[in-house]
C-alpha cells in the first residue's frame, strides 16, 4: 500500500517516501560505473516505478547532470508518469536571475520535462547573488509554469523563515525544506528546524535516511563500505561500536513485524507529520526493501524505544 503526503501545505502529493539519485552517475563518491552502472540504476528506476514509488530526488551537480540525464531517459518509458525534485547550484559564477532561468532551462532538458515538480536550492550559499534575487527568480519561474513547488535544502530555522517570507511576497509557498534526517542524525529537531517547518507548512524531505547504509546493519569492522565512506567515521571500528546498540532495536523490532532494520529506520520517518524519506538506491533489490518500509505502523512502544536509544 502506497502512503501519499503533500509537498508543502497544499501542493501536490507524492508517495510518502522518494528515491534519491545521487549515486546515479556519480562516480566520485559512489563510485558509479564500479560496481554498479547504469543497468542496475535502470533496473532501480524499474522497480521503483512497479512498486508506485514514482517520486525522485536528484541535483543538476549529481554525476555533473548525469543523475537527471538519466532520470530523463527512463522516464520516457516508463509505465507510469513520475514526479521529480531536483536541485539548483548557487554557485560562485552564478551572478543574476538570467543564470537561474538557464539552470532550470538545463534540468528540464536533462529531465525530458515540461515542469519540474520541486526545484530547490541545493544550500543556503550567496556569493555574490542575494538570497532575495535568487527566490524572487524561482517564483518567477513557478509564474511562468516552469515549475511547480519551490523548495531549498541545507537551510538552518532562520534562513527557512526568510525564504518562506521572501516567496509569500510573491504569493509562491516554500513547499519543502531538504536536510539531512535518520535515527542516527537529529539536529534537525534540536535546531528547530523540524518544529518550524510544520508551523510554516514546510514539508521535511529527509536526506540521507539510512545514514549513507549505516541504519541497514550491514557495515561492521570487517566489512566496511567500500569508497569515500572509508573516511567517514560513522564507519569506523568506534562509530560503528557507537550505533550498536540502535542496529539493536532496530533489528528487534524487524523480526516483530516481519521488516528489515532499514524498512524500521524508514518507516519511523515516515511515521512523522510532514516528513518524506528519499533513501538513495543503487539496484533493484535496495529500492525493493525500502519501498517496504511503506503501508505498516511501528507500535508506540517501538517508536519510545527507537527515540530513547538513537535520542542524543
Ligand atoms: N540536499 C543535500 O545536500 C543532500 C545530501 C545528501 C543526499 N541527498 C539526497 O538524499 C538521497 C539519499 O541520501 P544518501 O544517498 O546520502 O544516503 P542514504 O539514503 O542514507 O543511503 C543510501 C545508500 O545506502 C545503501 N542502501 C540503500 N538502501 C539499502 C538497502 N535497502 N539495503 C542495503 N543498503 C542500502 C546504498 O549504498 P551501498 O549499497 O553502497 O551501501 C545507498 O547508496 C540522495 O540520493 C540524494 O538524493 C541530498
Amino acid at each position: 500500500m502506497i502512503w501519499h503526503k503533500a509537498l508543502g501545505k497544499h501542493g501536490p502529493e507524492v508517495p510518502a517516501l522518494g528515491i534519491g539519485t545521487w549515486a546515479w552517475g556519480d562516480r566520485l563518491f559512489w563510485g558509479y560505473g564500479g560496481q554498479y552502472g547504469e543497468a542496475d540504476v535502470a533496473a532501480a528506476f524499474a522497480a521503483a516505478v512497479a512498486a508506485g514509488v514514482t517520486f525522485f530526488d536528484t541535483a543538476e551537480v549529481y554525476g555533473m547532470g548525469e543523475s537527471e540525464r538519466l532520470l530523463g531517459r527512463f522516464s520516457q518509458s516508463a509505465s507510469a508518469p513520475i514526479q521529480v525534485a531536483t536541485k539548483y547550484g548557487p554557485l560562485p559564477w552564478r551572478l543574476g536571475a538570467q543564470a537561474v532561468h538557464e539552470a532550470v532551462t538545463h534540468s528540464l532538458q536533462r529531465l525530458q520535462q515540461e515542469v519540474i515538480d520541486c526545484y530547490q536550492v541545493h544550500w543556503p550559499f550567496s556569493f555574490l547573488m542575494s538570497q532575495k534575487t535568487l527566490l524572487e527568480a524561482l517564483a518567477k519561474e513557478v509564474h511562468r509554469g516552469r515549475i511547480l513547488t519551490v523548495g531549498v535544502s541545507n537551510y538552518s530555522t532562520a534562513q527557512m523563515r526568510e525564504a518562506h517570507q521572501t516567496l509569500a511576497q510573491w504569493q509562491v509557498p516554500l513547499a519543502v525544506n531538504q536536510v539531512r534526517y535518520s535515527l542516527a542524525s537529529r539536529q534537525v529537531e534540536s535546531e528547530g528546524i523540524l518544529a518550524t517547518a510544520r508551523e510554516l507548512g514546510v514539508t521535511i524531505l529527509a536526506y540521507s535516511p539510512l545514514a549513507q547504509g549505516l541504519l541497514t546493519g550491514k557495515y561492521s569492522a570487517q566489512n566496511p563500505p567500500e569508497g569515500a565512506r572509508k573516511l567517514d567515521k560513522r564507519f569506523s571500528a568506534k562509530g560503528l561500536a557507537q550505533v550498536q546498540p540502535l542496529l539493536d532495536v532496530l533489528v528487534q523490532c524487524a523480526e516483530t513485524h516481519g521488516r528489515t532494520p532499514a524498512q524500521v529506520a524508514l518507516n519511523w520517518l515516515i511515521q512523522q507529520e510532514g516528513v518524506i524519506p528519499i533513501p538513495g538506491a543503487k539496484s533493484a533489490r535496495q529500492v525493493h526493501e525500502n519501498a517496504g518500509a511503506l503501508g505498516w505502523s511501528l507500535s508506540e512502544d517501538q517508536v519510545a524505544d527507537l527515540e530513547r536509544v538513537s535520542r542524543p
